[in-house]
C-alpha cells in the first residue's frame, strides 16, 4: 500500500513565501469557538480585536499553538461580507494567508499573471510598525492574504491587543499547518491546479484518479499543489463518477460551493496528541479494527506499538521516503464541511493515498448516517 512521491521539480515561485501566516475563519459565534478551540484543541487566547479596540463590524480572536495562528472573526450584524458568508457558508476558512517578505511585490506579480484582486496593498500601523497586507481571490469564496511583517514588532497585527486568560488549558502538541485541502466543483481541479501554476509558480507534487481514490460508491480526484520550499502544500479535490453522492459532492451541497475541506496539523506525537484531544472532546473517524491486522506487512517496521494505534484509530502509509501517521477529525461543525487530519511525518513526504480506502469508507458511514450518500 506504500504510496509514490514525484521527484522534486525545479520550481519558479513567482514569489517566495515564508509559510502560512494564518488562517482566518468566518464563524457565528467567535467568542464561542474561541473556547472550542482553547478547551478542545489547547490553543492559547493571544489577541483579540472588535469594539473595544475600535473596530465596529466584527469580532476577531487570535489563538496560537506552535507556530499555527487562527483568527476566528464574527460580524456584529446581519449586514455586509463576513455575516453573508458565514449565511451562506456556515462557520468555514475565509483566509489561507501567506507570509512574505515583500506584499506590494508579491502582490503585483500575482496580478501581473492573472490573480483576480480582493485588495490592493495596505499599510496597517501602530506603535509597534508596519504590516502590509494585500489579498487576492482563490476557489469559491476564499482568500490568500499576502502579509509582509519585516518591519513589525507587535504581537500579531495592528488592530489587535493582548489578550489572556486566567483559562489556559494546556496545549495538545500541535505544531504547525502541514496542508490544506480545498474542494472544487465537478471538473474545475485542473482550472485551480493551473492557478495555483500560473499565478504562484507552485508545481503539481502529486496527483490521485478516481482509481486510486475510489470506494465501492463514491471517488475523487485530487493533485497536490506545492510552493518551491514546501512549506504551503494545497491539494486540490474535485468530485468523481460514483455509484453514490462523493463526500466532494455532500461538501459542495453544504458549504454552497468550493471551499476548505480540511486542514492539517502536524505533531511530532500523534498518539499523545489524539490522546489528548479525545479526551477533551474532539471526535475523530474511526476504521474496522481489521485494518490492523496487517499492517506492519504492509508498511513494513515502524516505531510505534500498533496497540496504541489501533485502540485510536490512527492510520499508517509508507513512500519511498518513510512513513506517516493520520487520523481525521469528524466535520468540527453541523454542516459536515470542515474537519481536521492530524499528521505526524516519519520521512515520508505524502498523504497516506494506502490510507484512502478506510478512509473513504468512513467517511461514507457518516455520510450514510446523515441521509447524504
Ligand atoms: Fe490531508
Amino acid at each position: 500500500m506504500a504510496t509514490q512521491t514525484l521527484p522534486e521539480q525545479a520550481t519558479a515561485d513567482t514569489f517566495p513565501i515564508n509559510g502560512t501566516d494564518y488562517i482566518e475563519f468566518f464563524v457565528g459565534n467567535a467568542k464561542q469557538s474561541a473556547l472550542y478551540y482553547r478547551a478542545a484543541w489547547g490553543f492559547e487566547l493571544q489577541g483579540y480585536r472588535g469594539p473595544e479596540t475600535g473596530v465596529r463590524d466584527r469580532a476577531s480572536y487570535l489563538l496560537v499553538q506552535g507556530k499555527i495562528r487562527f483568527i476566528l472573526t464574527s460580524p456584529l450584524g446581519p449586514e455586509g461580507p463576513i455575516a453573508e458568508h458565514v449565511q451562506r457558508h456556515g462557520d468555514g476558512v475565509r483566509d489561507l494567508a501567506f507570509w512574505v517578505d515583500d506584499a506590494r511585490d508579491a502582490f503585483a506579480k500575482a496580478v501581473e499573471r492573472g490573480a483576480k484582486p480582493v485588495h490592493a496593498p495596505e499599510v496597517r500601523r501602530d506603535d509597534h510598525g508596519e504590516v502590509i497586507v494585500a489579498a487576492i481571490q482563490t476557489y469559491g469564496d476564499t482568500i490568500h492574504s499576502i502579509v509582509e511583517r519585516r518591519n513589525y514588532r507587535g504581537l500579531f497585527l495592528p488592530g489587535f491587543m493582548p489578550a489572556s486568560s486566567p483559562y489556559a488549558p494546556a496545549s495538545t502538541g500541535l505544531l504547525h499547518v502541514d496542508h490544506c485541502v480545498g474542494n472544487v466543483e465537478l471538473g474545475r481541479m485542473n482550472e485551480w491546479v493551473g492557478f495555483y501554476e500560473r499565478v504562484l509558480g507552485f508545481y503539481n507534487l502529486l496527483s490521485f484518479d478516481d482509481k486510486d481514490i475510489s470506494t465501492e460508491y463514491s471517488a475523487l480526484m485530487s493533485k497536490v499543489m506545492s510552493n518551491g520550499n514546501g512549506r504551503i502544500k494545497f491539494p486540490i479535490n474535485e468530485p468523481a463518477a460514483g455509484k453514490k453522492k462523493s463526500q466532494i459532492d455532500e461538501y459542495l451541497d453544504f458549504y454552497r460551493g468550493p471551499g476548505v475541506q480540511h486542514v492539517a496539523l502536524a505533531t511530532n506525537d500523534i498518539v499523545k496528541t489524539v490522546t489528548d484531544l479525545k479526551s477533551r472532546g474532539v471526535e475523530f473517524l474511526t476504521v474496522p479494527t481489521s485494518y490492523y491486522d496487517n499492517l506492519l506487512d504492509r508498511v513494513g517496521t515502524i516505531d510505534e506499538d500498533v496497540g496504541p494505534l489501533s485502540k485510536l484509530g490512527i492510520l499508517v502509509d509508507r513512500d519511498d521516503e518513510g512513513y506517516l501517521l493520520q487520523i481525521f477529525t469528524r466535520p468540527v461543525e453541523d454542516r459536515p464541511t470542515l474537519f481536521y487530519e492530524i499528521i505526524q511525518r516519519k520521512g515520508a513526504k505524502s498523504f497516506g493515498k494506502g490510507n484512502f480506502k478506510a478512509l473513504f469508507e468512513a467517511i461514507e458511514r457518516d455520510q450514510a448516517a446523515r441521509g447524504n450518500l
